[in-house]
């Protein structure tokens, strides 16, 4: 059997490793149109960090998967055609800000249509509207060589920063299809290392739906506990005891209660903006707008959290040093999409702040390219003044300590596990006084900080 994979990101390229190294009997070929990244994947520097993929490429790679930019061959000599390519909310047109851009899907629908010969099994990988694969079964009957094509949905639950585990014992693998052969062809290939009851089936529309609907429960929960931490801040609550004891109720569970400075990703927000236009488009106005304040309660949690670090330090950041520890939208990941960091970075320089900025994963030119866009307007245009004052107030260095020196504050924003073991003692002596600690993710030790000299602010804490 010959699999290919449309799109080499964060999907494409840990799915397909970890199917050719678990289906030794697969050639497993992942081509993009990226040629940078193609040639990334092919070398010792993998396009994307992610904790233990570098061993899954190395064991796979050579042997049964191979990465390359040949769209067409790859296409017509596979057996099954897997579409990971990015869906991002459209910036313009009709649904600007909330429809997915379903461009990048439609011009793979057309190229497979128009190379493929024979029976072709295509796989949406991709997270899509429901009744995307509507459209793709009418791009895909217009081929005129006689090829005959059956659509699968086949949503990825993977998240960053655990792929590899998350791909090695999912919670489910779900297949949505018409065709019971075709979904049973699928199924066999995660049947190699996924145990059969593990593997759900459905019909299309609802497995595509419930990509786009578990995204909106689990980002529903972050900004109920968000919610929760400003009002806690009010009251002498504590956010942190209150997930405790409500995440003990078997009904409700521990897991997505960590109140932080606000989700990122490339996936909640992008998710819940579709679900909102989807149910504007079929009419349903109170469900699109249920639905849309948990985007609109993540907003609020990173603008108030920019705005917590200015009212603290005497109503004025303008000028004041302020270390910026993390950048990535969560720990174990070089992603920077949609991260908490970009907004209340953008936020901090509008008050004109000096930022110095580190991330163990994060290059320089990403951060430097997300604040730029941060600070655009609508049509992405960057005004002269943005842009000096990005090259003006931004430094990126290379460790924690450097970014402390002198600073009138820090602001951690990525619960990268280094932070936890910093030595405060030392940071403290090169900071300015008093020296301020904003902890966006609530995990540093308060007491311990305090006791040196830090005033500590952290989320859904009153001080
Ligand atoms: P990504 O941007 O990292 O990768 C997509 C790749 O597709 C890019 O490298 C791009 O060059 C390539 N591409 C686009 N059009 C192409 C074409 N016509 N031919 C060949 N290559 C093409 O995106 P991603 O994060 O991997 O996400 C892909 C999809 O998976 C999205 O729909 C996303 O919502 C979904 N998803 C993402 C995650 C995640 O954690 N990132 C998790 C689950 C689902
Ligand atoms: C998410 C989904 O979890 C995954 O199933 C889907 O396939 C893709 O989208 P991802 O965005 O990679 O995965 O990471 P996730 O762990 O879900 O975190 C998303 C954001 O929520 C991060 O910014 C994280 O820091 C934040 N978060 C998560 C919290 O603030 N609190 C929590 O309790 C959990």
């Amino acid at each position: 059997m010959k699999i290919c994979c449309i799109g080499a990101g964060y999907v494409g390229g840990p799915t397909m490793a970890m199917i050719a190294k678990q289906c030794p009997e697969i050639a497993v070929h992942v081509v993009d149109l990226n040629p940078q990244r193609i040639a990334a994947w092919n070398s010792d520097t993998l396009p994307i960090y992610e904790p233990g993929l570098d061993e899954v490429v190395r064991e796979a790679r050579g042997r049964n998967l191979t990465f390359s930019t040949n769209v067409d061959e790859a296409i017509a000599e596979a057996d099954i055609i897997f579409i990971a390519v990015n869906t991002p909310t459209k910036h313009f047109g009709i649904g600007a800000g909330r429809a997915a851009n379903l461009e990048f899907i439609e011009k793979c629908a057309r190229q497979i249509a128009k190379v493929s010969e024979g029976h072709k099994i295509v796989v949406e990988k991709s997270t899509l509207p429901v009744r995307t694969a509507e459209a793709i079964k009418r791009i895909l009957s217009s081929a005129d060589n006689g090829a005959t094509f059956d659509v699968l949905s086949n949503p990825e639950f993977l998240a960053e920063g655990t792929a590899i585990d998350d791909l090695l014992d999912p919670d489910r693998v779900l297949i949505g299809g018409e065709s019971p052969k075709a979904v049973q062809t699928l199924a066999e290939v995660y049947a190699q290392w996924v145990p059969r009851e593990k593997i759900l089936s459905t019909n299309l529309w609802s497995s595509e739906l419930s990509k786009l609907t578990a995204n909106a429960f689990l980002a529903q929960r972050v900004s109920s506990i968000n919610a929760i931490s400003a009002l806690c801040e009010a009251t002498e609550a504590d956010v942190d005891e209150v997930s405790k004891a409500i995440g003990t109720d078997s009904r409700i569970g521990p897991k997505f209660l960590k109140a932080s400075v606000g989700f990122g990703g490339s996936c909640f927000q992008k998710d819940i903006l579709n679900l909102v236009y989807l149910c504007e488009h079929f009419g349903l106005r109170e469900v699109a707008d249920y639905w849309e304040q948990v985007v609109i309660m993540n907003d609020y949690q990173k603008r108030r959290f920019a705005e917590r670090i200015c009212r603290t330090m005497f109503n004025t950041v303008s000028d004041k040093k302020i270390a910026i520890l993390g950048f990535a939208f969560k720990k174990d990941t070089n992603d920077t999409r949609e991260s908490a960091a970009i907004y209340v970075c953008r936020d901090l320089l509008r008050e004109r702040a000096r930022l110095v900025i580190y991330d163990p994963k994060v290059e320089k030119e990403t951060i430097v390219s997300e604040l730029l866009s941060a600070l655009s307007d609508l049509s992405g245009t960057i005004s002269d003044l943005d842009r000096e004052l990005v090259e003006s107030n931004v430094t990126v260095v290379d460790n924690a300590y450097d970014a402390a020196i002198h600073s009138h504050a820090i602001a951690l924003l990525t619960e990268w596990d280094e932070f936890r073991t910093l030595d405060f003692e030392r940071i403290y002596q090169t900071m300015q006084k008093p020296a301020f600690i904003y902890d966006g993710r609530n995990i540093l030790d308060r007491q311990a900080l305090r006791k040196i000299g830090f005033e500590i602010f952290a989320i859904g804490k009153s001080n």
